[in-house]
């Protein structure tokens, strides 16, 4: 399955709601020991989404941002991987597709497996693009993490959106065609139909994620023939910012100590935003690539190696390659700037926030959401967005 031509990521962005929570507040409330947020969780902040502001709202404007008019003809498929769906039928990425402007000869469609989602869309674009070297493909990784209030997974919420465009001869990472797959039917976390929140052994699924990644990091050693130094940095998907780091190091004993040191201070590059957003679910794993390389220093024909997660579990491993003069086609400004001026909400305004819900009784209801895309009405059981 391996070819020549080069298809990868052509361009990259990401979007949270202008809301954050600070953990040491959030720990003070719960009567935590904020160490455990910051230290033991590896969490600084969380953001938090005003019912107005969607999977829809958080993926369009994260495509927004990075879209031209040229990229709008060109694209062929737009797929939204997700695990906060808010209808069982309609995929949000049609919505998406309509609200960008994307040229109507499309493919626009859902894809889900929990957090590996966003992988899932992202390969699904790579194969396309191979068989159809001139199109574009939109991915989007957008999800809203909330397991409850004082509920055990509380301070691993968080939301946000990654857009990612798919094309030959990208101009930031290209697909290296090294995927190493695991499937394993386990009830860590799940969220059966009708339930609001996840269902989770949190434990449980801790364990899980170190198991899956050292297993396939044993695998893609055997099949792709490589060791801890092909790889310039190594990316996780990030549920709170310690998890990708215990998986890291449970393959230290393998490696000598500059390399252990070496892979940690890109890891620790790898979680800055992270840090600040919480889970994104599909999107996590994408985040975190993105802070990497907007806080790095990697070069040109870097290898960045991806490990996602979905819980129940599915996981993959993969390679990609960074392109000439990457740096030029990011957004760090804007992305810097993006969290940096959220809105600090108290607990009482947080906790307001959080039960707020969509009215579901078919009547009609406006909101005053100035955001991009946020929710303007529902009506008849239809949200409308600005546009
Ligand atoms: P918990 O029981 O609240 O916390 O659950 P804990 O007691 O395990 O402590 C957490 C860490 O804080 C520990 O560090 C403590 O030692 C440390 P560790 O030993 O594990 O390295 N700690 C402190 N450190 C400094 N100062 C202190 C202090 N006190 C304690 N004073 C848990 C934590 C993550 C399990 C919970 O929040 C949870 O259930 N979260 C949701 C599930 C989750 O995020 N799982 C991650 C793996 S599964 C996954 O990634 C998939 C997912 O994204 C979903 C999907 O795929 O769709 C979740």
């Amino acid at each position: 399955r391996r070819s020549n031509m080069t298809i990868g990521i052509d361009k990259i962005s990401f979007q949270v709601p202008n809301y954050y929570l600070d953990m040491t507040d959030l720990a003070n409330a719960r009567e935590t020991d904020p160490n455990k947020f910051h230290i033991g969780l590896g969490q600084d902040q969380m953001a938090i989404n005003p019912e107005t502001q969607d999977i829809v709202t958080l993926g369009a404007s994260a495509a927004a941002k990075i879209l031209t008019d040229e990229d709008k003809k060109d694209i062929d498929m737009v797929i939204v991987g997700t695990e906060s769906s808010t209808d069982f039928s309609k995929s949000a990425a049609v919505i998406i597709h309509n609200l960008l402007d994307i040229q109507p000869f499309a493919r626009s469609f859902e894809i889900k497996h929990a957090c590996y989602g966003g992988t899932a869309a992202l390969q699904q674009a790579h194969d396309y693009v191979s068989l159809h070297p001139d199109r574009k493909v939109l991915v989007i990784a957008a999800d809203i993490a909330k397991y409850g209030l004082n509920s055990g997974g509380e301070p691993t919420q968080g939301c946000g959106a990654v857009a990612m465009l798919i094309t030959k001869e990208p101009h930031i990472l290209a697909f290296n065609n090294d995927s190493v797959f695991y499937s394993e039917d386990v009830y860590d976390f799940w969220r059966p139909a009708g339930h609001d929140y996840p269902l989770v052994d949190g434990h449980l699924s801790n364990q899980i994620y170190i198991d899956s990644f050292t297993r396939i990091w044993e695998q893609n050693k055997k099949i792709n023939q490589t060791s801890s130094e092909d790889y310039a940095a190594l990316t996780f998907h990030l549920p709170y910012t310690k998890m990708g780091r215990k998986a890291l190091r449970a393959i230290f004993p393998e490696m000598p100590e500059e390399e252990q040191q070496r892979l940690e201070a890109r890891y620790d590059e790898a979680i800055l935003y992270s840090r600040q957003v919480g889970n994104l679910y599909t999107g996590s794993l994408y985040l975190g690539l993105l802070s990497l390389l907007d806080n790095s220093q990697l070069v040109a024909g870097d290898r960045v190696g991806l490990f996602s997660y979905g819980s129940g579990a599915v996981s993959e491993f993969f390679s990609m390659t960074l392109m000439e003069d990457y740096k030029k086609y990011l957004t760090s400004e804007n992305n810097h700037t993006l969290l940096a001026q959220r809105k600090r909400l108290t607990i009482a305004e947080y906790e307001k926030m959080f039960n707020e819900k969509l009215p579901t009784d078919g009547g009609s209801h406006s909101f005053s959401d100035p955001t991009d895309f946020a929710i303007n009405k529902i009506d008849g059981d239809i949200r409308y967005y600005n546009k």
